[in-house]
């Protein structure tokens, strides 16, 4: 019986076939170490892009803000007090609500022409938010995009659905209630 060392290193032995060389097997050996380091270059990675993504450091899809809003129901914020809901906004007034103007404004945004305050989402909206581009206007025609499709974010935001496939429109459909779920939908958009 073999009597187990203190040096305890657990090994993954991985062996290619080749056919053209029967000679000599090409082997790859991990310890646990390697496992470990692969493992820490991971938690790397998840970090760096919940911080572009979710504007935190760790992101957990169990205890995102969403998941935590949706329990509450979207609020209507003080600023709308008094002011007989829904609004309407034209392309171009919805443009100053992005929160980076010299007033404290909301910052707003429209899904198929619905417009939502989504000041609480000033991480995602706001100056350093990864989808700022979405904030006081409608991009409705990127929201079509598939979420692992990066290149929607460098195209022009439209509220123009026409030539959208029947999938790209239930993508934008299910954005639509995401947003009607997480944030107070304030107005909607009308022609200048
Ligand atoms: C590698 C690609 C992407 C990753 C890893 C990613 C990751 C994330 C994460 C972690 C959230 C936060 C969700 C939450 O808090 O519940 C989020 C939200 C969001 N993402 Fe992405 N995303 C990616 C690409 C895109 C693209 C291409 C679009 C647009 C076409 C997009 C649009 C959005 C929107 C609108 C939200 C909602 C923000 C909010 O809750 O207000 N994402 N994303």
């Amino acid at each position: 019986m073999a009597i187990p060392t203190s040096k305890a290193t657990s090994k993954v032995k991985i062996v290619y076939d080749s056919d053209e060389d029967t000679s000599e097997d090409v082997s790859t050996t991990f310890t646990i170490c390697d496992i470990l380091r692969m493992i820490a270059g991971l938690g790397l990675i998840w970090c760096a892009m919940s911080k572009f993504f979710a504007g935190r450091w760790l992101y957990t899809p169990f205890h995102s803000s969403a998941a935590k809003a949706f329990g509450e129901g979207p609020q209507i914020p003080s600023h709308w007090a008094g002011r007989e809901l829904p609004l309407p906004f034209t392309l171009n007034q919805l443009s100053q609500y992005t929160g980076k103007g010299d007033e404290p404004l909301p910052i707003l945004l429209s899904v198929k022409g619905h417009v939502f305050d989504v000041t609480k989402g000033e991480s995602f909206y706001g100056k350093w938010g990864a989808y700022r581009k979405f904030a006081g206007t409608d991009c409705s025609n990127l929201l079509g995009y598939s979420m692992w499709d990066m290149s929607a974010l460098g195209k022009k935001c439209s509220h123009d659905l026409t030539g959208l496939n029947g999938k790209e429109m239930e993508r934008v459909d299910s954005w639509y209630k995401y947003f009607s779920k997480k944030y107070p939908e304030i107005g909607y958009l009308v022609e200048e």
